[in-house]
C-alpha cells in the first residue's frame, strides 16, 4: 500500500507543491501554502498497455445531429444581456466579485422574479441563515416569490434533498466559498473543497437539466481560494464590478461557452436592491459646463453597446524637486505613463515637473485602447488650463510614434453621442460622420495638442 502523500496547495492559484514553500513558485504569493489531503496514490495497472481494457465509445462528426439547449430568462434584462440570452438549461455559471458589491442581492432578485414567472428555483444559502435571507427578500418587496429556501452547506446534503423528485430549473449556490464535499478532506473555502464541491453541484447540473449558480468571492489580494480555480470548469463566467462606495454596478460576462463575452449588465444599487439602468451613458456623465478644463467624454464600448464615460485629468505642478506622483482612477496607469511619454517625446509638452491624476467619472474602469486620445485630450486641457468643447467626444488609439490610428465601431459611438446631443468628435482621419456629428480629424497627437491649444 502506498503511502499517501502530503502535498502542499496554493489558496491563491491552486498549483500544487510537494514541499511546503514560503512563497508560491507559481504565482509568487507569500504564506498562501496549505497542506491538503491528497489523493492516495493507486498503482499503476495497466502496465503500459492502454490499447485494452477500457470500454470503446463512439466518434461522431461535427455535422451531427444538436438539440440546442434551452434557455431561460431571468426576468432582469441586464443579466441576460450579459449571460447572452438567458441561464441554459444544465448549465454551470459563476459569479464573481468583491464581497458586499451586491451578487446574493442580484440572484436573490433574479430567482424572485424567476419563480414568480412559474419556474421552480431553488436558493441555498452557506452564509446567511435563512430568515436574513427571507428578511432580505421581504425588504426587496419579493416575500411573496415562491422561492424554495435553504441555508445548508454540505453538498451531499443538498443534492440528496434536490435529487428527490423533479429537479429545479434554478439552484443558486450562495457562496461555493462555504460548500462542503464529504469526499474529501479540509476545511470549507480551501482550493480543493472549492474545487469539489464545485465538481459535484456541476455534475448534478448536466446530469439533472438544472441550470446551477454558483457566487464566489474574490479578494483583490486573492488570498482566499479564490473561483479562479473554478473559472475552466463552469460554462459561464460572470463578473460583478464596482466601487462599493458608488451606486452603480457592472454585470461582465469573462467567459462565456454558450454565447459572446463582450456584453455587460448595468445596475445601481439602491435601498430597494439593484435596479436594471438602461441608458447607462446618461450616468456616468458628470453635468457638463462649458469652460471646464481637464475633462473630455469619452465614447466606450462594451461589447457591441456604447457607454459615454468622462475622463478627467488634474495636473499640478511642483515648486520643488520632489518626486511627482501618478494616480490614476479606472484606467491602466501603465498606458497613463505612455501617453505622458508621448505627450512630451512628440509634442513637446512637460508633465515632469506636474502631478498628474486622471479620474473615470462614476466609478467605471476604461479598457478600451480607443481611450487614448480623450486621456491626452483631458491631459491637454488640464496642462493648458484650455478645455476640450463641450459639445465634443474625443476618440482614438495613439501609437508610440504620436501617430493617431483608427478604432473599433466609430460608427457605433458617434451614434450614441448623437442621441445624447453632443455635435462633434475629435476623432482619428477617415472617420465617417454619422448622425449629423461634425468630425475634426487628426493624423497625429501633435495636430491635435495644435488644435487644442490654438482655440
Ligand atoms: P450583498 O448582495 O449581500 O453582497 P454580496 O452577496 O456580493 O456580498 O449586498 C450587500 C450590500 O448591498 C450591502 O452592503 C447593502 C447593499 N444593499 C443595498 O444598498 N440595498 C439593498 O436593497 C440591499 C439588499 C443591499
Ligand atoms: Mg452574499
Amino acid at each position: 500500500m502506498a503511502k499517501p502523500q502530503k502535498r502542499y496547495v496554493c489558496q491563491a492559484c491552486g498549483s500544487v507543491a510537494t514541499r511546503w514553500q514560503g512563497q508560491c513558485a507559481d504565482c509568487g504569493e507569500w504564506n498562501t501554502l496549505v497542506e491538503e489531503a491528497g489523493a492516495t496514490v493507486t498503482p499503476f495497472q495497466a502496465k503500459h498497455n492502454l490499447q485494452g481494457g477500457g470500454r470503446t465509445f463512439q466518434l461522431v462528426g461535427l455535422d451531427a445531429e444538436i438539440a440546442l439547449p434551452e434557455r431561460m430568462g431571468s426576468g432582469i434584462a441586464e443579466l441576460d444581456r450579459a449571460l447572452g440570452g438567458g441561464f441554459v438549461e444544465g448549465s454551470a455559471t459563476l459569479i464573481g466579485g468583491d464581497p458586499g458589491i451586491g451578487k446574493s442581492t442580484l440572484l436573490l432578485q433574479a430567482a424572485a422574479r424567476m419563480a414568480l414567472a412559474g419556474a421552480s428555483v431553488a436558493y441555498v444559502s452557506g452564509e446567511e441563515a435563512a430568515d436574513q435571507v427571507r428578511l432580505r427578500a421581504r425588504r426587496l418587496g419579493l416575500g411573496n416569490a415562491p422561492v424554495q429556501l435553504a441555508a445548508a452547506t454540505s453538498t451531499r446534503d443538498i443534492l440528496t434533498t434536490l435529487g428527490q423528485g423533479t429537479p429545479p430549473a434554478l439552484l443558486v449556490i450562495d457562496s461555493i466559498q462555504t460548500m462542503h464535499s464529504d469526499l474529501i478532506e479540509g476545511a470549507p473555502g480551501t482550493v480543493s473543497q472549492v474545487r469539489a464541491s464545485a465538481q459535484e453541484l456541476i455534475r448534478f447540473a448536466k446530469e439533472r437539466g438544472t441550470a446551477v449558480v454558483l457566487v464566489g468571492h474574490v479578494t483583490k489580494d486573492g488570498s482566499i481560494a479564490g473561483p479562479r480555480v473554478l473559472e475552466h470548469m463552469v460554462d459561464t463566467v460572470l463578473s460583478f464590478e464596482g466601487e462599493r462606495s458608488h451606486q452603480y454596478r457592472i454585470l461582465r460576462a469573462i467567459k462565456n461557452r454558450f454565447g459572446g463575452t463582450d456584453e455587460i449588465g448595468v445596475f445601481a444599487m439602491e435601498t430597494s436592491g439593484l435596479s436594471e439602468v438602461a441608458n447607462p451613458s446618461a450616468l456616468f456623465l458628470t453635468h457638463r459646463d462649458e469652460g471646464m478644463t481637464g475633462a473630455t467624454v469619452f465614447p466606450a464600448l462594451e461589447g457591441t453597446r456604447p457607454v459615454l464615460v468622462e475622463v478627467q485629468a488634474l495636473v499640478v505642478r511642483l515648486a520643488s524637486g520632489a518626486t511627482p506622483r501618478r494616480a490614476v482612477v479606472g484606467w491602466d496607469s501603465g498606458r497613463l505613463a505612455m501617453i505622458l511619454a508621448v505627450l512630451e517625446a512628440r509634442c513637446g509638452l512637460s508633465f515632469s515637473t506636474c502631478e498628474v491624476y486622471l479620474n473615470i467619472a462614476g466609478g467605471y474602469r476604461v479598457q478600451d485602447p480607443a481611450a487614448d486620445l480623450a486621456v491626452a485630450s483631458a491631459l491637454v486641457s488640464a496642462l493648458a488650463e484650455r478645455a476640450v468643447p463641450a459639445d465634443a467626444i474625443v476618440f482614438g488609439e495613439i501609437a508610440l510614434s504620436g501617430e493617431v490610428r483608427p478604432v473599433a465601431h466609430a460608427a457605433l459611438r458617434l451614434k450614441e453621442a448623437a442621441k445624447l446631443g453632443f455635435a462633434r468628435a475629435l476623432a482619428p482621419v477617415a472617420t465617417a460622420g454619422e448622425g449629423g456629428m461634425t468630425i475634426d480629424s487628426f493624423k497625429t497627437l501633435g495636430s491635435l495638442t495644435d488644435h487644442l491649444l490654438m482655440r
